[in-house]
Formats: structure tokens, C-alpha cells, sequence
């Protein structure tokens, strides 16, 4: 007599086909929410803007593939209770994280990681039924269009040919047979094919060392500085008081304020760093920091394709890296509460008064940027109320949050003082973009 075990008994049985095809969907949730905790460490080691925006938009798009695979997963019987990733994958996704240039860990991703899951997502296709999973294979056509693009997106910025960086080249060749050679142990994503042993003297890289994030962020060819904010038109290129002095002309105001947002790229690389940090953390909670960091790259995309129309040398503009160099050496959870209760919710009085002052200039593109800045802002700080206690407790903290806010932001003032203002500025002031360049670019000789 064969021992009746829950997966065989005969309810199991009669649902066999629905569970089966549910635990692949399972597989692909927990794949496309470890490529979101995951890939979100490339974003700020590589250096192109355009990159790091597209690493934003992909992350968002997986986050919402996961989110969709969870919904019409608990339609089916045999999804499973949580949202835990098993060891197996996840083991995958923080090993991918692990070289130690960004560049390389990009060509895991995308040359081995992203094809696996478009294979995965072509196996559940080819193995479901057409007619009786219609709303699965709906979801998973259009997530295979998603995956292609992705690919196709990226492709331009893995070509490291041998010639021009010929160690980069050499190590993402054999990091990403590495990479293969752990997801063939598991004979992908979806077990569709027979599991090939490890190689013999394959280790682990995460088993031996664990991830940090640099101490600082990379911003390729851009030159740098500690921050764009000052009081003195001769250093930088905002000036914070010009911003709501009532004498400034407001097309000084809509060049800063494009300054402004494009410099949210901070943002970007400093949440960017969060995901990784909280493995445990709900879905939900990635889901909308995955939705914060696009919008983030967003606004940061206003500025950068806004400034040289009006006649900025985007070459000239110091990227100023403080806020990042700073949050870095504090734990996640006080990272997103300065994030949201103090840069966010502080922000708005500002962005009011220089929004009136644009609206002078009758820009509808400056209006529509920043009524949408504004929108997306508000969300980031609800955001904050929705998802800071849980960031908290999972990290232990147990005081109120209005406490632990204050304290974080007396720690965040102590921590300015011994790694802020080191970024000397790459640019020596006659090369660089000053207030008192804007002035002459928007044609307003004195303030
Ligand atoms: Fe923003
Ligand atoms: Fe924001």
C-alpha cells in the first residue's frame, strides 16, 4: 500500500494540473521579486544616466510582472501561503550581485539571468493549456514582450569588446559562465532541464564574502562635487535663497529647479541601495520603493533632457554625491526615514513657490514636469507613513516614529560632519556651471 501523503491525496490529485502550473508561476513570483531586490545594486555602480534609468524602469516593470504572477497565482490552487523566496533561488540572485565591478555583475543579469527567465516564461507557454490558463497566458505573453525589450535595452551597454576593456571583457566572460553554471544546477528557473552537477571546484562567491555597497556612487564621465546647493552664486549652481527671493527672474528659477531635479539622481542611487538591505521585508514594500526609485529616475530624466535645450553643457554640471556618501554609512531603515520624512516632506514649500514663479514663463512642458513632480512626491511621503514602521521593526527598532525620526535626524547632522563636503568640485569654477552662469544663460544679467 502506498502511504497517502497530503500532495497525493485524492483532492490533490483531481487539481493536479492547476497546481502544477501554479508552482511555476510561484517560481517565476519569486524570480522576478529577487531580480528586484537584486538588480537594484547595479544602479548605482554603473555610471551612464541612461543606464541607470533603464535599470530603474526594469526593476519597476519586474515589480509589477511579480505583483501580477502573485494575483493570478492565488487564483490557483497550489500557489502557496507567503511570499518567501527559497534558498535555491535566491541563492542564484546573491550570488549575481557579487562582482566586484558593476559592469560585470550587469552582464550576469542580462547575458544569463534575464534569458533564463525569458526561457522560463516560454516553458510555462508551451507546457499550459491555452484555453483553461487563458488569464495566466495573457500575463506571460506580454511579460515575454517586457523581458525581450529589457534585453534589447541593455544590449548597448554590454558590449565590452576586448579591445577597448579588455579585463572587463575577460572577467564578464567568465563571471557569466560562472552564473550559468550555478542556474544549469538547478536546470533553470523552472526545473526545464535535467539539473547539470556544479563543475568540481565551483564555490559560492556569496558564501565566502558578503556584499557591501561602495562608499560611494559611480557617475561615470560626469564630473562630481559634494553638493550643488550653496549660498554663493561663484560655487554652485543653486542658490538656495534665490529660490523663493521674490527679485530672482523665474528663468533662473526653471534652470535651477532642472538642476534640482536632475541631481535627484541621489535619490536613485541611495533607495536603490534599500532593497538589497531588507531580504525579509513584505513584497508590497518593494513593490512601491521599486514604483519611488522610477519616479525618482524620472524626475531626474526631466532635468537631463531639459537642461541642454535651454543651454546647458550637461559636461559642466557637477553631480553632487554628499547625500549619497552620507546614507550609506547609516542602517536601511534610517536611509528611507531621512528619505521620506525629512528630503521629501520638507521639500514641498520650495517646490510650491518656484512652481508659481515658472508658471510666469507660460513653459506648459516646466508646468507639466513639475505638477507631476509634485503628484509623485506626495505619493513618496505617503509611501513613508505606509512603509517606515515596517522598515523598522524589521530592523528591531521599536521606539515611536516620530522619536526615532528626530534621533535619526540628529545622527544623519553628526554623520554630515565627518563624511559630508568630501567631494572636492572636478571642475575648477571658470569650467563649471555656477548660479552666476545661470544668470547669463537665462539672459537675466542681475538677479
Ligand atoms: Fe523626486
Ligand atoms: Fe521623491
Amino acid at each position: 500500500m502506498i502511504a497517502s501523503s497530503p500532495s497525493s491525496s485524492a483532492p490533490a490529485r483531481r487539481m493536479a494540473a492547476v497546481q502544477e502550473m501554479a508552482g511555476m508561476l510561484r517560481l517565476l513570483f519569486e524570480v522576478e521579486r529577487e531580480f528586484v531586490r537584486t538588480a537594484t545594486t547595479l544602479i548605482y555602480r554603473v555610471g551612464e544616466p541612461e543606464l541607470k534609468y533603464l535599470l530603474c524602469q526594469h526593476v519597476w516593470e519586474s515589480a509589477g510582472h511579480a505583483r501580477f504572477l502573485r494575483e493570478r497565482g492565488r487564483e490557483l490552487s497550489g500557489f502557496g501561503k507567503g511570499e518567501g523566496v527559497r534558498d535555491s533561488l535566491g541563492g542564484i540572485f546573491s550570488e549575481a550581485v557579487m562582482p566586484e565591478n558593476g559592469y560585470v555583475a550587469l552582464a550576469g543579469f542580462y547575458r544569463v539571468l534575464k534569458p533564463a527567465l525569458l526561457t522560463a516564461y516560454r516553458h510555462y507557454l508551451h507546457v499550459t493549456d491555452h484555453l483553461a490558463d487563458w488569464p495566466s497566458k495573457k500575463l506571460v505573453e506580454e511579460f515575454m514582450a517586457d523581458e525581450s525589450r529589457h534585453g534589447d535595452e541593455i544590449a548597448s551597454f554590454l558590449g565590452f569588446s576586448p579591445a577597448s576593456a579588455p579585463a572587463v571583457a575577460a572577467s564578464a566572460s567568465e563571471w557569466t559562465a560562472h552564473l550559468s553554471a550555478a542556474l544549469s544546477s538547478l536546470g533553470g528557473f523552472l526545473g526545464e532541464n535535467p539539473p547539470v552537477p556544479l563543475p568540481p571546484h565551483f564555490t559560492w562567491a556569496h558564501s565566502r564574502e558578503h556584499y557591501t555597497h561602495p562608499f560611494t556612487c559611480n557617475r561615470g564621465k560626469y564630473p562630481t562635487c559634494s553638493s550643488v546647493f550653496s549660498e554663493d552664486p561663484a560655487e554652485t549652481p543653486i542658490v538656495r535663497s534665490w529660490l523663493v527671493d521674490p527679485k530672482t527672474d523665474a528663468r533662473v528659477i526653471r534652470l535651477m529647479v532642472y538642476v534640482w531635479l536632475m541631481m535627484e539622481m541621489d535619490a536613485v542611487d541611495y533607495l536603490a541601495t534599500i532593497f538589497y538591505d531588507t531580504p525579509a521585508a513584505p513584497f508590497d514594500l518593494h513593490h512601491d520603493m521599486a514604483r519611488h526609485l522610477w519616479d525618482e529616475s524620472r524626475h531626474s530624466q526631466f532635468g537631463y533632457r531639459q537642461l541642454p535645450k535651454l543651454g546647458v553643457d550637461l559636461m559642466a554640471l557637477e553631480h553632487s554625491l554628499d547625500l549619497y556618501n552620507i546614507l550609506v554609512r547609516m542602517p536601511p531603515h534610517e536611509r528611507y526615514a531621512m528619505m521620506t520624512m525629512e528630503f521629501e516632506a520638507g521639500s514641498f514649500p520650495t517646490k510650491a513657490t518656484v512652481m508659481d514663479r515658472v508658471r510666469e514663463l507660460n513653459d506648459f512642458e516646466a508646468d507639466t514636469l513639475l505638477a507631476f513632480d509634485r503628484n509623485d512626491e506626495q505619493n513618496h511621503v505617503r509611501y513613508g507613513h505606509r512603509w517606515l514602521p515596517e522598515i523598522m521593526a524589521l530592523f528591531g527598532e521599536t521606539r515611536p516614529v516620530d522619536d526615532f525620526v528626530r534621533a535619526t535626524q540628529e545622527k544623519f547632522k553628526q554623520l554630515a560632519a565627518v563624511y559630508g563636503g568630501k567631494t572636492p568640485h572636478a571642475l575648477p569654477p571658470g569650467q563649471r556651471l555656477t548660479a552666476d552662469k545661470i544668470l547669463k544663460l537665462a539672459g537675466a544679467n542681475t538677479l
